[in-house]
C-alpha cells in the first residue's frame, strides 16, 4: 500500500449475506474490495493480490480462518498483511485459535459498523508505515549488493556471512530480534565502505597509515546508514562493532570483553571464517581445517570469544 494508492482489502467469508453487507461497508471508506467465499480461493487471492488487509470468517467449507490466518502469517512474503478474524461472542475456543495463528484483531459478530471501521482503519495506518520501513531497508540492502559487486572477490560474502550468523543466533537459541539483526547485520556489515574511495579498497598492496584510517570509518559510517531506521537498533550495533576484538585491540571504539554485544561477537568471528575460506586477490581460499588454525591461535591472542568459536566450529564441521 502506497501514499497514492487506494488500499485493497480481502473478504473471506462463506456466508454470501454477510459479505455482501461487509463489502458494503468497506466501500462506503473509499477501499478497495475484494472477496472469496471460501479457503482456496482465499490463499490464491492472499498470495496473488497482496492486499493490505485480511478479514476473515472463522467458518469456511474446509478449512478454518484460524489456518489460513496462520498461513500468512508464517510466509515472509505475507506476513505483514494485517489479519482481522471474525467471531462469535461465545466462541472462546476459537479466539484463543486465532491469538495462536497471530491474528492482528478480532470482531465480534455482530459487530458494529463504527467500531469495525476504526480498527481496519488503525491497522491499515500500521501496515502502511511497515510497507514504508520495508521500502527504506530495501534501499539499503541494495546499497550493500552495490558496494558487493563493485568487487568480484567479495562476491556472495555478506549472503554467506549472514547466512552463518543466522546459524548461530538458531544455535544459541537467542531472540527473535537478535537473530534477525544477525541476518541484517551479516548483509550490511561492511556497508560503511560505500564512502572509502575504490583504489584503497581494492589495493593489491601494503597501506599506508592514511589508507587504514580510512578503511576503520567504515564501521561508524554504517551505523550512520543503518541507524535512523528502528528496525535496525541491534543490526546498526554489529555494523559498528563488528571490528572489536575481546582485548579491546579492534577499532572503532576500542571496547573488550562483554562491552561487545555478543551480535557483534559472532559477527566479527563469521566475518574472518568467511575471509578466510574465500578466494582474495593476493591468495587463494583457505580450507575449513587451516581457517579454524588461524582462529584459534588469534582467539588465544585474545582477540575473539573462545566459546563462540567453539559453537561457531560446532555447527560449519559437522
Ligand atoms: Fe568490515
Amino acid at each position: 500500500m502506497a501514499n497514492d494508492k487506494t488500499p485493497t482489502i480481502l473478504i473471506a467469508d462463506d456466508d454470501h449475506q454477510a459479505l455482501s453487507i461487509l463489502k458494503q461497508i468497506m466501500m462506503g471508506q473509499g477501499l478497495n474490495v475484494i472477496t472469496a467465499s471460501d479457503g482456496n480461493s482465499t490463499r490464491e487471492m492472499v498470495s496473488e493480490q497482496k492486499p493490505d488487509l485480511v478479514i476473515l470468517d472463522n467458518y469456511m467449507p474446509g478449512v478454518s480462518g484460524s489456518e489460513i490466518c496462520r498461513e500468512i502469517k508464517d510466509d515472509p512474503k505475507t506476513r505483514l498483511i494485517p489479519v482481522v478474524m471474525l467471531t462469535g461472542y461465545t466462541e472462546t475456543p476459537d479466539k484463543l485459535e486465532a491469538i495462536e495463528a497471530g491474528a492482528d484483531d478480532f470482531i465480534n459478530k455482530p459487530y458494529k459498523a463504527v467500531e469495525l471501521i476504526t480498527r481496519i482503519k488503525s491497522l491499515l495506518k500500521v501496515k502502511f508505515l511497515n510497507d514504508e520501513l520495508d521500502s527504506a531497508e530495501e534501499v539499503i540492502f541494495s546499497l550493500a549488493k552495490a558496494i558487493e559487486a563493485k568487487d568480484e572477490y567479495t562476491k556472495d560474502h555478506t549472503a554467506r556471512v549472514s547466512q552463518l550468523a543466522l546459524a548461530m543466533g538458531h544455535q544459541l537459541k537467542l531472540s527473535a530480534e537478535e537473530q534477525d539483526a544477525l541476518y541484517k547485520g551479516g548483509i550490511l556489515h561492511d556497508v560503511g565502505k560505500i564512502g572509502i574511495p575504490d583504489g584503497i579498497l581494492n589495493k593489491p598492496g601494503r597501506l599506508t597509515d592514511e589508507e587504514f584510517a580510512a578503511i576503520r570509518t567504515h564501521p561508524a559510517v554504517g551505523e550512520g546508514i543503518c541507524k535512523p531506521l528502528k528496525s535496525m537498533r541491534i543490526a546498526s550495533k554489529i555494523v559498528r562493532h563488528h571490528h572489536e576484538k575481546l582485548d579491546g585491540s579492534g577499532y572503532p571504539d576500542k571496547i573488550s570483553g562483554d562491552q561487545i554485544p555478543v551480535v557483534a561477537r559472532i559477527m566479527a568471528i563469521v566475518d574472518v571464517y568467511d575471509a578466510l575460506t574465500s578466494v582474495r586477490s593476493y591468495r587463494t581460499a583457505l580450507p575449513q581445517d587451516k581457517a579454524f588454525g588461524i582462529l584459534e591461535e588469534e582467539s588465544n591472542k585474545g582477540w575473539w570469544d573462545k566459546e563462540l568459536l567453539a559453537t561457531f566450529k560446532s555447527i560449519v564441521t559437522v
